[in-house]
C-alpha cells in the first residue's frame, strides 16, 4: 500500500523535472523568415497593446516588470532577452500555435492582429530594426495583375484557389500568401475552413464540408480573397458550385415566417389576443366610471 503514494511522488518529480527541462521550441524554416508584408505603424502598435492587455497579460504580465504568473517553464517577459531574440517570424508562429502553458490563438486572433501584437512587443526592444516582407515580384518587376481563380476537385472534398501573378503573356503562381475563403449567405459570408497560405503551385487548398447547405440545386456562391490588402489592394474572386447540400430556402420576401402575417396567425391566437385587448381597455372604462360616480357622491 505504501507503494502508491511513493509512486505518485516519483512520477510527480519526473513530470516537474520533464517540464522544467524545456526542449527547444522548434520553428518551421519558412515560418521562421516570415515577414511581415506591412510595415508597423503606430496604430499598429496600439492596437497590439490593447490586445496584449486583453490575451497576454495575465500570464506574461506588463512588459519589463517581470510580474509574469508562476508557471514551468515561465511565460517570458516580453522586454526579456530571450524573447526578442525570437524572428518576426518565430513569434508570429509560436503565438499563432502555442505549446503546452501557452495556448493557441490562431483561432483566437488574425493574422494581422498577431502582427500587431509583435509590433507592440518590439516598443520593447530598442535595437529592433523592421524588416519587411519583399512584394512577390516577377524578377524584380511589378505584375501588371494579380489573379485569384475558384476551382472545385472532382469530388468536391477540396476547393482551391489559386493565386497567380500576370505579366504581359507570363503568368507566375505566387506563394507564400494567406487566402480566405467564405460562403455568401443571406446576411453576410460565412468562413469556409480556415485561412491557408498558398503553396509553391500558388494553391491554397480548403476542405469543403460536405452539410454546408446551398440553394435547391446545391449552387454555392463562394468568395475567395487574399487577406493581405496591402500588397496588392483587394485581390479577390467569386464563384458558384455545385457543392453544397440541396436546400429549399423560401426568399426572404415570402410570407413564410409564422405569423408575420394576420392571414396566417392561428384563430385560436387571435381570439386570445383580441378578448384580452377587450378586457383590458373594459377594466379602464369600468375604473373611469367608478371615479365619475365617487366624484359625483362628493359633491
Ligand atoms: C495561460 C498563460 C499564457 C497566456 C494567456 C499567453 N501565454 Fe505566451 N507563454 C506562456 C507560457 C507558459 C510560455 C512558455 C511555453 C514554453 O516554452 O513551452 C509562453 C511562451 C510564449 C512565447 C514564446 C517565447 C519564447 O521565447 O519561446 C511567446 C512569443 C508568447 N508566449 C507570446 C504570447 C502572446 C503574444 C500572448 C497573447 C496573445 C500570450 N503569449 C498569451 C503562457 C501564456
Amino acid at each position: 500500500m505504501i507503494l502508491k503514494p511513493i509512486f505518485f511522488v516519483v512520477l510527480n518529480f519526473v513530470t516537474v523535472v520533464l517540464l522544467a527541462q524545456t526542449t527547444p521550441w522548434e520553428v518551421p524554416a519558412d515560418r521562421n523568415s516570415k515577414l511581415s508584408t506591412a510595415e508597423f505603424t503606430d496604430q499598429n502598435r496600439n492596437t497590439g497593446k490593447d490586445l496584449y492587455q486583453t490575451n497576454c497579460k495575465s500570464c506574461h504580465g506588463d512588459p519589463g516588470k517581470n510580474n509574469i504568473i508562476k508557471l514551468v517553464p515561465p511565460p517570458p517577459d516580453p522586454a526579456a532577452i530571450q524573447l526578442q531574440q525570437n524572428t518576426d517570424g518565430s513569434l508570429h508562429y509560436k503565438i499563432s500555435e502555442g505549446r503546452g502553458a501557452m495556448p493557441s490563438f490562431k483561432n483566437v486572433l488574425n493574422s494581422a492582429d498577431i502582427w500587431n501584437i509583435i509590433a507592440f512587443l518590439r516598443t520593447f526592444n530598442k535595437d529592433y530594426r523592421q524588416q519587411l516582407a519583399v512584394k512577390p515580384t516577377f524578377g524584380g518587376e511589378l505584375f501588371d495583375k494579380v489573379e485569384l481563380k475558384l476551382i472545385a476537385d472532382q469530388s468536391n472534398t477540396t476547393i482551391t484557389a489559386q493565386l497567380t501573378g500576370i505579366k504581359g503573356a507570363l503568368v507566375k503562381p505566387i506563394s507564400g500568401l494567406e487566402v480566405k475563403l467564405f460562403a455568401v449567405r443571406y446576411f453576410g459570408n460565412l468562413i469556409v475552413d480556415k485561412p491557408m497560405d498558398t503553396n509553391i503551385e500558388g494553391k491554397a487548398l480548403f476542405a469543403c464540408p460536405k452539410n454546408l447547405p446551398g440553394d435547391a440545386s446545391g449552387n454555392i456562391s463562394l468568395i475567395a480573397q487574399l487577406s493581405n490588402e496591402d500588397l496588392f489592394g483587394l485581390v479577390k474572386t467569386e464563384s458558384t458550385m455545385t457543392i453544397g447540400l440541396p436546400t429549399d430556402r423560401p426568399p426572404l420576401n415570402e410570407p413564410r415566417a409564422l405569423w408575420n402575417v394576420v392571414r396566417k396567425t392561428p384563430i385560436w391566437l387571435l381570439v386570445t389576443y383580441l378578448a384580452s385587448v377587450l378586457i383590458v381597455w373594459g377594466f379602464i372604462v369600468v375604473v373611469l366610471l367608478k371615479l365619475r360616480t365617487i366624484s359625483k357622491l362628493g359633491e
